[in-house]
């Protein structure tokens, strides 16, 4: 049976000693053990702190993104090596705000193309990570006009597929998905849980037969101490990407428990 996975993507969101301070809250909340896997991804400058403050917890680290390359002249990106030797667990890879597909709009249109992640670039992202320490969660999900237009099944597919390219299928075995539709992240909208539970079962079944049973998919948009439980007791979702609920430690652990 798959462990479930929650994980908190903190966004830009904290400066360090705030992050750093809820993230020993959130250990004293979770204790010995939570009962299902758990993550917190912080903003590159917090990830310091907060593996120093949780030290001896079984809550993990990760990064918001990366860079698939090693080293070199890339000003301003981190490499795959990097965040591990930051002490990261997880990273994930083409969350859909690094893709410039928001559910809740707060930059100018006119500047969605800086925003420039591609089916391409997370390819080559994961191809980065694979072989490394890091377990990636690779975000994948369609946008509010996507899904109006019948395409939800047709858009993830083809991401899930581009992703995977060029990749050994067990090399993923023990990989990570996040399925977030766009619509419902940061709006307060969630999926419906039959839907979400319908979608991630979608992605399972796009993904080769062999590591099928061992990928784990989680759901991700508005999740919150009221729908966690109802979403994570569906059987194809192993657990949650979680943001907004995520930056309070007396929310998380309620959405945690819900997983374990
Ligand atoms: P919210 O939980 O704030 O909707 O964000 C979800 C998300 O984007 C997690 O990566």
């Amino acid at each position: 049976m798959r462990k479930k996975i929650v994980v908190g993507n903190w966004k830009m969101n904290l400066l360090q000693a705030d992050a750093a301070a809820r993230a020993t809250e959130l250990k004293e909340l979770v204790g010995e053990s939570s009962g299902c896997e758990v993550g917190i991804c912080p903003t590159f400058l917090s990830i310091s702190p907060v593996v120093s403050a949780l030290e001896g917890s079984c809550i993990g680290v990760g990064a918001q993104d990366i860079f698939w390359k090693e080293s070199g002249a890339f000003t301003g990106f981190l490499s795959a090596a990097m965040i591990a030797d930051a002490g990261c667990k997880y990273v994930l890879i083409g969350h859909s705000e690094r893709r410039g597909r928001f559910g809740k709009l707060e930059v100018p249109e006119s500047t969605l193309g800086f925003f420039a992640e591609t089916d391409e670039t997370v390819n080559l992202k994961l191809k980065a990570v694979l072989g490394t320490s890091l377990t990636p969660i690779v975000c994948v999900g369609e946008t509010l006009a996507e899904r109006e237009a019948s395409k939800t099944d047709e858009v993830i597919a083809a991401q899930v597929n581009a992703m995977l390219d060029g990749i050994e299928a067990e090399a993923f075995a023990e990989g990570v998905i996040a399925y977030e539709p766009v619509w419902a992240i940061g709006t307060g909208q969630v999926c419906d849980s039959t839907e979400a539970n319908r979608v991630c079962g979608f992605i399972r079944s796009v993904l080769p037969a062999s590591i099928q049973a061992s990928v784990r998919i989680q759901y991700g948009g508005s999740v919150n101490p009221a729908n966690a439980a109802e979403l994570f007791s569906q059987p194809e979702i192993d657990g949650g990407l979680v943001g907004g609920a995520s930056l309070k430690p007396s929310d998380f652990i309620q959405v945690i428990r819900s997983a374990s």
